[in-house]
């Protein structure tokens, strides 16, 4: 089939990239020359595993393109994939208007029926906007090309994108057409493993369907955040109340690790979509509000733990930082924690010596050449004389800690953890003075033996 994507930002490409891959014909529509370029070369413009082959053999074969001309966009594809940003607005609201430009653009080009699909994550009610701007675009040419809008949101996780929209739980088709439904089934027809994975229903509900997707995940993630904080304070251990709870198949284990917060650039801006969705048709959502504000709780944690450790003396301590993108493998450093623990280190005058597997350009690009943050180049060498280790990631090789290097880089070895990445025993074992998540403090290294 002949698809057509305008963005070419995460979903976008990840989207287009694994259809061509399955046989479709598609061209992909951005705005940024450089970005269109650059792709057309093989720079993909994101870290994601395993990307750059799909993207680059699939431009080869001729099944996937990349252009700036929207009008040959617009011809290409009977399928009109919307697939733009939708930054949060200054009160948190997702701000539409790239989304509607592009429908604007589709409608000024189109030569013939097309289904538009949102693929951006939309607030209900989205579509309906959507079908007014393209019928007022079309009555003001004159002409009156059949056209529906579809809600098909997108459910892939940074990191895992690749494999995540190859072999996807669900394909949720918003629609109010059996015939675009039909439309659809075939476009995804490769995707439909041992069953049909569609779920075909009306547009609003796909629309509110990704917002309760993601904020139900948040929910969990808050929930266990603030059973950490209970657990600490009660002398339970948290990982041992995450087994135990998640053991139950109606909990399960997933997104119920407790952290240091969650970031991205779903989660926290979804939340607070869907809180200004409710808030405008006046109903309080207490969950939605209270899911935000545990988590803005739990990004300040760390700061606060290392702050009570050295009795807010932090004046001049330098502190090596594991972990910049918001989770592993990821460059990505959209609401990370890290961001929310190095501004306070800084504005409590001490510095930061960091290390990222793939996030320390963005972080070089965000923060700039500061006097108070070093970017090193292995996780050793940012131990080098620190006053603690502060690990905000859970990259997997940080799993495998030499524990000698910790003893010979500090004095006093002290080990903040905003993911729980060893066990506290062995932290006593080797004297490291050890803090997690959830877990009773401050575990003091040779206090017990
Ligand atoms: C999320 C959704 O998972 C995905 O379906 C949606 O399409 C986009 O938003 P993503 O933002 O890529 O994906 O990351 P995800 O793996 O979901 O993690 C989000 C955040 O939650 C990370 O900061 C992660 O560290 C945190 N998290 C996740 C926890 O703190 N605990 C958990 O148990 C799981």
């Amino acid at each position: 089939m002949k698809v057509t994507f305008f963005g070419v930002g995460y979903v976008g490409l990840v989207q287009a990239a694994i259809l061509a891959d399955v046989g479709h014909h598609v061209v992909c529509v951005d705005v940024d020359q450089e970005k269109v370029d650059n792709l057309k070369k093989g720079i993909i413009p994101i870290y994601e595993p395993d990307l750059t082959p799909i993207v680059i053999e699939n431009y080869q074969n001729g099944r996937l393109n990349f252009t700036t001309d929207a009008k040959s966009g617009v011809n290409h594809g009977e399928i009109q994939f919307i697939a733009v940003g939708t930054p949060p607005d200054e009160d948190g609201s997702a701000d539409l208007q790239y989304v509607l430009a592009v429908a604007e653009m589709i409608a000024t080009h189109m030569q013939g029926p097309k289904i538009i699909i949102d693929k951006s994550t939309v607030p209900v009610g989205t579509a309906d906007k959507v079908s007014a701007r393209v019928a007022e675009v079309l009555t003001s040419r004159g002409v009156s090309y059949a056209f529906n809008v579809v809600s098909n949101p997108e459910f892939l996780k940074e990191g895992s994108a690749v494999a995540d929209c190859r072999r996807p739980d669900r394909i949720v088709v918003g629609t109010d057409s059996d015939t675009v439904a039909d439309v659809l089934r075939e476009l995804y027809a490769p995707f439909n493993r041992n069953h049909d994975r569609l779920i075909v229903m009306d547009i609003r509900s796909a629309e509110l369907t990704k917002y309760a997707a993601n904020c139900m995940l948040a929910t969990k993630i808050s929930f266990m955040n603030e059973i950490a904080n209970l657990a600490e304070r009660l002398g339970a251990d948290i990982e041992a109340v995450r087994l135990g709870i998640g053991s139950d198949s109606r909990i399960g284990y997933q997104f119920i690790y407790p952290g240091c917060g969650y970031g991205g650039s779903c989660f926290p801006k979804d939340v607070q979509a869907l809180i200004r969705t409710a808030d405008a048709i006046g109903y309080q959502p207490e969950v939605l509000k209270s899911v935000e504000a545990v988590n803005y709780r739990q990004k300040e944690k760390l700061f606060a733990m290392i702050s009570d450790h050295f009795s807010g003396e932090l004046v001049g301590k330098t502190f090596a930082l594991w972990g910049l993108s918001f989770k592993p493998n990821t460059d990505d450093m959209r609401e990370a924690p890290s961001r929310v623990l190095m501004e306070s280190l800084w504005a409590a005058g001490a510095k930061v010596q960091a290390y990222d597997p793939e996030a320390m350009q963005e972080c070089q690009r965000i923060y700039g050449s500061r006097s108070d943050l070093a970017l090193m180049e292995t996780a050793e060498a940012a131990l080098c004389d620190v006053d603690a280790l502060v690990i905000v990631t859970e990259w997997q090789h940080f799993r495998a800690m030499d524990f000698d290097l910790i003893g010979d880089s500090m004095s006093e070895p002290v080990i903040f953890d905003g993911r729980n990445l060893y066990e506290p025993s062995r932290m006593r074992k080797h004297g490291i003075t050890y803090y997690s998540i959830g877990r009773s403090m401050p575990l003091t290294g040779n206090s017990e033996t």
